[in-house]
């Protein structure tokens, strides 16, 4: 059986991570974490793809992507998550079994934090345990993937493979390299850390 694909996707300030309160996030950086991530997915026997963004429209459009293109979708929309009735509805028609994590404990944060907007249309959401929610959520998503493989996974080949390449959001991804890979461009990602707008260069985290 083929791994299964999961869309490791973070949102807004996350890049930010390393500069960003230690008490509520921890000290990792943000390639530090999304390395960290990578392994413990190898561990799983899942293909993480990373996606970051700071625009809200760019990962509404990345999540129209995704049905198809990943089994699976871990999720830290950053201060979206309390706000982003856009990201829900994105979420929502995407059909994928998502785990939503924060680093912090949100619901012992400010009253702001306490509300998500994907109330109800995660597998899990796993908040408060720093870096090791998201091996939580790995777990909880390779579980339930294995569970429901049979009627969910279509066999290799049968995906969409209409470009799925959207002109508003950036490619990230560079062709030329050898661990280049096809599904890639087509939810215009990265197995690395992105890159938007030039921002901050990250080293890719090993490759899978
Ligand atoms: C966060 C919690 C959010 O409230 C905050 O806006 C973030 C990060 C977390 O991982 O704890 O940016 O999602």
């Amino acid at each position: 059986m083929r791994r299964f694909r999961v869309a490791v996707v973070h949102g807004v300030n996350l890049d930010q991570l390393g500069r960003r309160d230690p008490k509520h996030y921890g000290g990792l950086t943000f390639r530090e974490l999304e390395r960290q991530i990578d392994e413990w997915a190898t561990e799983f026997d899942l293909t993480p793809r990373f996606f970051q963004t700071n625009h809200e429209g760019a990962l509404v459009e990345y999540l129209h992507r995704a049905e198809g293109l990943v089994d699976g979708i871990i999720i830290n929309a950053g201060a979206w998550t309390h706000y982003s009735w856009a990201l829900r509805d994105a979420l929502e028609i995407a059909k994928v079994p998502t785990v939503e994590v924060h680093l912090s404990a949100v619901h012992e944060r400010e009253a702001f934090r306490r509300t998500s907007v994907f109330e109800g249309l995660c597998l899990d959401v796993v908040a408060g345990k720093g870096p090791d929610g998201y091996h939580d959520a790995l777990s909880t998503l390779h579980a339930h993937l294995l569970e429901v493989a049979p009627a969910r996974v279509p066999a290799t080949g049968t995906r969409t493979e209409e470009n799925l390449s959207s002109p508003e959001t950036p490619q990230i991804t560079d062709p030329e390299s050898e661990d280049h890979d096809p599904l890639d461009d087509r939810l215009n990602v990265t197995t690395s850390t992105n890159e938007i707008d030039g921002n901050i260069g990250n080293e890719p985290p090993s490759p899978v």
